[in-house]
């Protein structure tokens, strides 16, 4: 039998690259269906860099499709209600996004970490409702080297250290977050809501209001009420059909770091040295030069 250590190694894996982007390899093993897609015209695409938020978007989004009804929400895991487009899970024969996808009937949300450059030009041929979410790198970039312990998907990330230079560097899944979040931003359109974390974070019956209106939809006061209470931290942290506890453990391990880790803007502060921020700072300026685009590093 193989021992812990060689298990994990079985799953972990060095990434390739999918037109530049750094990926998994089972992910781009499955390429062609996903860049094949057929998109519908009702579909409604999640969109995000990994660890800004996709997942409480995604309850959101399903509460808002199901009226505010939470049994309705607790049907199935949060992985299966809003199935992930590329997702392709290495050796265990389990249905990949595109195939879990034709099986899910209209009207459908889409999961996406794609850059916009590799999204599947059916969504724009449809004209499919986006929402694309942004977090703050800071958080961003801690709350992805735990994520790299926890789902063992990920190569391993090595010190915060070396896992914040890789990052900076764009050498992690889904390559440089400033390409994503400014390429998303970049192609931002009518049928495109660009939503931030933050804000989120800091009035999120504004944000939930933002998207009743991109929607066109109107919710009573009580239904929102409940949606918002449904989707805080502390709901979604306890529920099963939300937090992904109910992925196997040799997948993603919460004993290692829960995947509803601490759902806060500023947790870097308890991680970055005093070095280590000058040295992100800078490295942002220069990034984000020329752009009218804006981060709020806490609430
Ligand atoms: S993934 O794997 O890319 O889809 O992960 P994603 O869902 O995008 O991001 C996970 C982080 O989002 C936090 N989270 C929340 N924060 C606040 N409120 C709610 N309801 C919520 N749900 C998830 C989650 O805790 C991860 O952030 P960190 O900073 O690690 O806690």
């Amino acid at each position: 039998p193989l021992s812990a250590m060689e298990q994990e190694d079985a799953i972990r894996q060095e990434l390739g690259s999918l037109h530049g982007i750094p990926l998994f390899k089972c992910f781009i093993e499955g390429w062609p269906q996903v860049k094949a897609f057929q998109a519908r015209p009702d579909d409604l695409l999640i969109s995000t860099y990994p660890k800004s938020g996709t997942t409480w978007l995604s309850e959101i989004m399903d509460m808002i499709y199901h009226d505010g009804d939470v049994e309705k929400c607790r049907r199935d895991a949060i992985y299966n209600r809003v199935p992930f487009l590329e997702m392709k899970v290495p050796k265990v024969p389990c249905a990949t996004g595109v195939e879990q996808l034709e099986n899910t009937p209209s009207p459908r949300l889409v999961k996406t970490h794609l850059p916009v450059q590799l999204l599947p030009t059916s969504f724009w041929e449809k004209d499919c409702k986006i929402i694309y979410m942004a977090r703050n790198p800071k958080d961003v970039v801690i709350s992805y080297y735990y994520f790299h312990h926890m789902a063992k998907i990920h190569p391993d990330p090595g010190t915060k250290a070396e896992f914040l230079e890789n990052f900076m560097a764009g050498k992690v899944a889904y390559g440089s977050w400033y390409d994503h979040v400014r390429g998303w931003w970049e192609k931002k359109q009518e049928n495109m809501l660009y939503l931030f974390y933050e804000d989120m974070k800091k009035d999120p019956r504004r944000e939930v209001q933002k998207i009743l209106q991109f929607l066109g939809k109107e919710l009573a006061e009580g239904t929102v009420e409940r949606i918002l209470h449904h989707t805080s931290f502390q709901e979604m942290k306890k529920n099963p059909a939300a937090n992904y506890e109910t992925m196997l453990s040799t997948v993603m391990d919460h004993s290692v770091s829960p995947f509803l880790r601490k759902g806060i803007s500023g947790d870097w502060k308890n991680h970055f040295t005093v070095a280590q921020n000058e040295r992100f700072d800078q490295h942002y300026q220069e990034h984000m030069a020329g752009s009218d685009l804006h981060f709020q590093m806490e609430v």
